[in-house]
């Protein structure tokens, strides 16, 4: 908790509120600026909470989001700007497998935060990626909840070292954006307490949110938002909880029994001015308490929460914030988390490139390279380096007369009404441009007078809709295939080399052509200084030390959560997640499907060695010490992880499970590691009914470089079978 100079006498407090006061604590004040709402004092910011000023109440201020503060850059009549910095994408600072660097970009975003007047941050975003299509994968860290929570944590703490707050969401199961507000999400709890609620569980443990957003769907029959077993039993009796919750906006449908399940506040507030089948909240929860059907002690219950987290706020600190966050050095912060979030797929022997090697850049990736997703993950940043600069600035030899081609054709086909942006304009749906734009005739030419060609492959998708398993979507469209395949063909008669840049927010294939090409770099959405992160890369400045934190499979045929997203399928109503536990490498491991790239997989143009594997079992505590050395000829991280396969006895399990990981410091060329970590035993049990078991029998420790890579295995047994409670 942070240090209170203003502390607030809450009993008192709320001993003096009226009823009316205290059905404006629990509901916010409005979508700020629409619907007749007055705007927030952070224009562009997305909730507000009532003033009390007769009892020292301030409003406090909401503001997304994952990828760095969205608030309008621009205010009517004033000359200041108010960009934020645009960080790599919640999936790109997974693949860093570094909480150092999730630490420090919270810790930057909180300074952000704090200076531009905003008191919660609605991040980070922590869904499991239970299917590659959801169009927030990009928000949201992994298909694996254990490396979600240990980054969440790191990114919650240091946002709230700020003395701002954080906000975990959309808490829970919210694993898809069709039809989102209403769907049936249906989960075994098993499911729920070792995939979907497990990441959830690390970060309030470890890091101590100020808050916790509920989700939108229903889970297992009852919204969310009103969901008492959740809100209560789960997240503040099990857990300890002591922040509070909000909904997401205009989430749920009845705000007194949101009130009674534990969901301490209603956000944004006057969900009736947008939806006339909506309750007016404020009035509902008036008119509850005085017919009897809400008792006015959990009001209080609730308002005890909010007052507690908000009084630490920088507003209740009354706290002048400067409008000045250092955003130099946040571009640093975020050039670096980019840099240790790339994930170098493939490289056939020609990455690093030389400076001298002339590049023939094609894809209209290089102009319009993508920082991020869009919806309330977007950002505004005072700039984004695309990868053509990117390379400009560093001084690569590109073939001009190629990347003015493209320059022309973007901008020439973005005036046609036909790819302008589409949908919502909160959350864009943008149009993909056609990319066969070059002949063979001119592949040839481009062929005989470059060294090496680089193909940027785009993907964008955003909130409130799923992608599609379709082409231009998760498989290549056939103008990418046509373009590839050409590039390929020439290219490779010159004996000229191919190198592909992924510009993608979450998985798309690759099976069917990532051998027409010499290196695949996967750049996911990198933020700002896109182009220098990948100018960097390119020419090995950055060794690249990212590891994938989601699968991609060879086909989504491969894919376990079938029913995606839901039946019936033209609107779905409900979605039941058979593939129940086995989500992600837990499915593809246990039933043997090779994917394209495993969990945890990535490449570095460094090798290591990994030796002296040593386990002990100490007080409930599985201790695991090895050796990594840097074998190669060039300094570079690598990220060790620790897999548990447990004995299928009285419950069936994954075939494995991440348990442990750790990202080496630099290494120069030679230079060793040596490793050591601590396994809790109630961290390889099971979910078995009420509580966590943890069988007898025989359990392997695997030390991979990826999740079907392993270099180092050991045993331990368990004589005894043991439980612990939830
Ligand atoms: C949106 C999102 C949530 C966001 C909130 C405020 O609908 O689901 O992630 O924080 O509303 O913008």
């Amino acid at each position: 908790m942070v240090k209170m100079t203003h502390p607030i006498d809450i009993d008192k407090i709320v001993s003096q509120l009226s009823l009316e006061e205290k059905a404006m604590l629990v509901v916010g004040r409005g979508m700020p600026g629409s619907s007749g709402n007055p705007p927030s004092r952070v224009p562009g910011a997305a909730g507000e909470t009532y003033p009390i000023p007769r009892l020292g109440i301030p409003p406090t201020v909401f503001a997304d989001g994952p990828a760095g503060l969205r608030i309008k850059p621009v205010r009517e009549g004033d000359s200041q700007r108010y960009h934020a910095t645009a960080f790599p994408i919640a999936v790109m600072l997974a693949s860093t497998w570094n909480p150092e660097i999730l630490y420090k970009v919270g810790r930057a975003m909180g300074e952000e935060v704090k200076e531009y007047g905003v008191d919660i941050l609605l991040a980070p975003a922590i869904n499991i990626h239970r299917n590659p299509l959801c169009g927030r994968n990009f928000e949201y860290y992994s298909e694996d909840p254990f490396l979600s929570g240990e980054m969440a944590s790191a990114f919650v703490k240091g946002v709230q070292s700020r003395g701002v707050g954080a906000c975990i969401k959309h808490f829970v199961a919210n694993n898809q954006e069709t039809n989102r507000y209403t769907i049936d999400t249906v989960v075994s709890e098993r499911a729920l307490r070792e995939i979907y609620l497990r990441n959830f569980e690390i970060v309030v443990k470890k890091a101590q949110p100020w808050t916790v957003m509920s989700a939108y769907n229903k889970l297992n029959g009852s919204y969310c938002s009103q969901n008492k077993w959740l809100l209560t039993k789960v997240l503040r009796e099990e857990w300890g909880f002591q922040g509070f919750v909000m909904t997401d906006w205009y989430a749920g449908d009845d705000p007194v029994e949101q009130m009674k399940a534990g969901n301490d506040m209603i956000m944004p507030g006057k969900a009736y001015q947008v939806d006339k089948s909506k309750k007016d909240e404020i009035k509902e929860i008036i008119s509850a308490v005085k017919e009897g059907r809400l008792s006015e002690d959990v009001l209080d219950r609730n308002i005890r929460n909010i007052l507690r987290i908000l009084s630490q706020s920088p507003s209740f600190q009354g706290y002048k914030y400067s409008n000045k966050p250092d955003l130099d050095d946040h571009a640093k912060i975020s050039y670096e988390a980019g840099a240790e979030g790339l994930v170098l797929l493939e490289n056939r022997g020609v990455l690093p490139l030389d400076k001298n090697e002339r590049i023939a850049l094609f894809g209209t990736g290089q102009i319009e390279t993508i920082k991020g997703g869009t919806g309330s993950g977007d950002t505004h940043p005072r700039y984004v380096i695309n990868i053509l600069s990117g390379l400009d600035l560093k001084g690569f030899r590109i073939d001009r007369e190629l990347s003015n081609r493209y320059k022309k054709y973007v901008d020439e086909m973005r005036q046609k009404d036909e790819y302008k942006p589409k949908g919502v304009p909160w959350s864009p749906i943008i149009p993909s441009l056609p990319q066969d734009i070059i002949t063979e005739d001119e592949v040839e030419k481009y062929a005989q007078r470059n060294d090496v060609a680089v193909i940027v492959i785009s993907r964008i998708s955003g909130e409130n809709y799923d992608r599609k398993p379709i082409k231009g979507d998760f498989y290549l469209s056939d103008d990418e295939k046509n373009l590839l395949e050409k590039v390929s063909k020439t290219f490779h008669r010159y004996g000229k080399k191919v190198i592909v840049i992924l510009n993608i927010g979450a998985p798309i294939e690759i099976e069917s052509w990532k051998n027409l090409v010499d290196a695949i770099l996967l750049i996911w959405q990198p933020g700002q200084e896109a182009g220098h992160i990948v100018a960097d890369a390119l020419i090995g400045e950055i060794n690249p030390s990212g590891k994938l934190p989601v699968t991609f499979p060879k086909d989504y045929s491969d894919v376990p959560s079938w029913n995606f997203p839901g039946t019936p399928p033209e609107d779905p109503k409900k979605v039941v997640y058979f593939e129940d536990i086995y989500v992600g490498y837990r499915y593809y491991d246990t039933f043997g499907i090779e994917p394209s790239y495993p969990f945890g997989y990535g490449l570095s143009y460094t090798t290591f060695e990994y030796r002296d594997l040593k386990t002990e079992l100490k007080n409930d505590v599985l201790i695991v010490s090895f050796t990594v050395k840097n074998t190669g000829r060039r300094k570079g991280k690598e990220v060790a992880q620790v897999y548990i396969s447990a004995p299928r006895g009285k419950l069936d399990k994954p075939l494995q499970e991440l348990k442990a990981f750790y990202k080496t410091k630099l290494l120069m060329p030679g230079e060793e590691e040596k490793i050591k970590l601590e396994i809790p035993l109630r961290d390889i049990t099971s979910f078995d009914g009420g509580e966590w078991l943890l069988e007898a029998g025989e359990y392997e420790i695997r030390i991979g470089a990826s999740s079907r890579d392993i270099r180092l295995t050991g045993k331990i047994t368990i004589e005894e079978e043991k439980t612990y409670k939830l």
